[in-house]
């Protein structure tokens, strides 16, 4: 074998394809050779892992990357877990979950939205008052954790089926000790109440989806700062612009943080958690804290 170890990362997805932005992503940050396994089920882990590791030296370990891609939050950290406990050191490898993209990305929304508190009100997230739309999806919920971790008072709202969202804010207690309160949006009435009571929004919706209108908006007296992650027209929130990183939205006192603002922020933090992959001398297990830590850095915030 050379002296140099190849770097190898193995990309899981219980789906029936791998992502090719995470793709692209790892190639760019300096992986050599890149598996995609699919279909992938959490009782694959363990054999996958161990296949890995036994094949290398214990000093190629952390040359052997795994990826837990997938669109389930909770299914990749369970992925994580399962391959934390299959590791035999010395024989142990870094894994990272992303699963579509949303722990990156909603550590970059808490990160872009924490910047604008701070710098602009001199606020932190002790206290304040979020709401998040898309809460059922992935970056809605993992946003919902990392903003509730640093003691946001957060709500998760339902545009559909309120016993999902309570059936969330369980689940996140239970294995991230935060208390998130469910709220019903489906009706108009109470979608203006959960807006005017906010004072921050993460518009987390399915892409090309408008879940805050300027009228709904404008109803909000202690809005401070509404961010948008969704770059594909309609704006998640009417009036946003794609860059906006802090700056107020037209005729109003609200300040936007855009979805390419959070997206250069989570493509840089995407990349810089494989290089930390590639560059430890140790093996690494990322996830949306990691993520979180990163995009503090990479804002200026730590
Ligand atoms: N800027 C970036 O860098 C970046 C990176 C990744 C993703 N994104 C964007 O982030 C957003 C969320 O992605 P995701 O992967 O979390 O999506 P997802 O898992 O599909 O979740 C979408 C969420 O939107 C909700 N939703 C769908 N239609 C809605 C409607 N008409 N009104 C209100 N809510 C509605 C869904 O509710 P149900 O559960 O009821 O369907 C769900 O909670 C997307 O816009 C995506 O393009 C941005």
């Amino acid at each position: 074998m050379s002296e140099e170890a190849t770097t190898i990362l193995h990309m899981l997805d219980p789906r029936k394809h791998v992502s090719p932005f995470d793709v692209n992503m790892a190639a760019d940050a300096g992986y050599k050779v890149i598996v995609p396994y699919t279909g992938v089920e959490i009782a694959d882990v363990t054999p996958l892992i161990q296949d890995a590791i036994f094949s290398r030296p214990p000093h190629y370990g952390v040359k052997t990357g795994f990826f837990m891609g997938g669109k389930d939050a909770l299914l990749a950290l369970d992925m994580i877990d399962a391959a934390k406990k299959a590791m035999v050191p010395p024989f142990e490898c870094s894994v990272f979950a992303d699963p579509a993209g949303s722990f990156t990305t909603a550590a970059a929304m808490v990160a872009c939205v924490e910047r604008v508190l701070k710098f602009k009100f001199g606020r932190s997230w002790k206290g304040t008052r979020v709401a998040v739309f898309g809460a059922t999806g992935v970056v809605g919920f993992a946003s919902s954790i990392i903003s509730a971790l640093e003691g946001a008072k957060v709500q998760l709202v339902a545009h559909r089926g309120f016993d999902r969202v309570v059936k969330s804010a369980a689940v996140s207690k239970e294995r991230f000790g935060v208390d998130l309160e469910p709220v019903n949006g489906e009706t108009p009435e109470g979608k203006r109440e959960i807006i005017k009571n906010a004072e921050v929004i993460f518009a987390a919706a399915a892409a090309g989806v408008k879940v805050v209108s300027r009228e709904e908006m404008d109803l909000a007296k202690d809005l401070l700062v509404i961010a948008d992650v969704n770059a594909v027209p309609p704006p998640g929130v009417e009036g946003m612009e794609l860059f906006m990183d802090g700056a107020p939205l037209a005729g109003s006192n609200v300040l936007g943080v855009g979805p390419l603002a959070i997206g250069d922020i989570k493509y840089k933090c995407e990349s810089g958690m494989f290089k930390q992959m590639l560059s430890s001398d140790k093996p690494l297990a990322l996830d949306f804290r990691h993520a979180y830590a990163m995009c503090k850095s990479l804002t200026g915030l730590a």
